[in-house]
């Protein structure tokens, strides 16, 4: 089975409207022809004017959280119906930042990740293990416990993207091997077909994320378990398209 791969710029807590929309307006003529599925996902204010843009392209918008609950006392908090209603497409759920810094559990990355589902979304699911886990020998344990309890019982898994993102490659220029990153979205898929069967573990898109460039996509994308990017820093700038265009090259 192919797997259309699915390439997405996390910008992170970067761009104000304005930057925002100078970025898209440069992207979007380079990513025209792209073959990848195309995400951007900038800060919550940017997005009505991210949508607003992008509509008739081929670029897909998406948050970079959501709350489970509908509406309510949620101070601060954004709904994935709010997103929805905005034509927000996807939405990245437990990014490694959100996990180390605003407290979020495997239990909470399940109920937004179903959220997200149920609200026709395509939830980009995060996993990774940290510095110490990987050279304590445990990087596998943690990414398997991840998925099992971030991933259980959904009812189409196939419509999740998993991101593997090692914490220690994250934003400090150092990427997973090749092999690494290979191997541990392996661990993902295997971990899937166990819940879920062959089928589903088959036809789940799983990105690598930790200092992607326009230097180190192309064999990233020759590897077999890997079918995207999750990308920081590099979808900041106009080269983001590079690395959109990883096999124009
Ligand atoms: P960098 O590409 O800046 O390492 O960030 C990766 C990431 O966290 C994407 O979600």
């Amino acid at each position: 089975m192919s797997r259309t791969p699915i390439i997405a710029g996390n910008w992170k807590m970067n761009k104000d409207v304005k930057a925002a929309n100078e970025l898209i307006t440069a992207l979007i003529p380079l990513v025209k022809d792209a073959t990848c599925e195309c995400v951007f996902c900038p800060p919550y204010i940017d997005l009505p004017e991210a949508v607003h843009l992008t509509k008739d392209t081929n670029i897909g918008i998406g948050a970079q959280n959501m709350h489970w609950e509908d509406h309510g006392a949620f101070t601060g908090e954004i709904a994935g119906e709010m997103l929805k209603a905005l034509g927000v497409k996807y939405v990245i759920i437990g990014h490694s930042e959100r996990r180390q810094y605003f407290a979020e559990t495997d239990e909470t990355v399940n109920m937004k990740t179903k959220k997200a589902l149920e609200l026709d979304m395509t939830p980009i699911t995060c996993c990774g293990e940290t510095l110490e886990e990987r050279e304590s020998g445990k990087a596998q344990e943690i990414v398997v416990n991840q998925i099992k309890n971030g991933l259980k019982d959904i009812k189409d898994i196939t419509k999740v993207v998993v991101a593997y993102e090692p914490i220690w490659a994250i934003g400090t220029g150092k990427t997973a091997s090749n092999a690494e990153a290979n191997e541990a979205c392996g661990w993902v898929r295997k971990t899937i077909q166990e819940m879920y069967g062959e089928d589903a573990a088959e036809a789940v898109r799983i990105q690598y994320g930790g200092s992607v460039k326009p230097s180190n996509i192309v064999e990233l994308m020759e590897e077999p378990e890997i079918d995207g990017a999750l990308v920081g820093g590099a979808s900041l700038t106009a080269d983001f398209a590079q690395i959109v265009n990883y096999d124009k090259k």
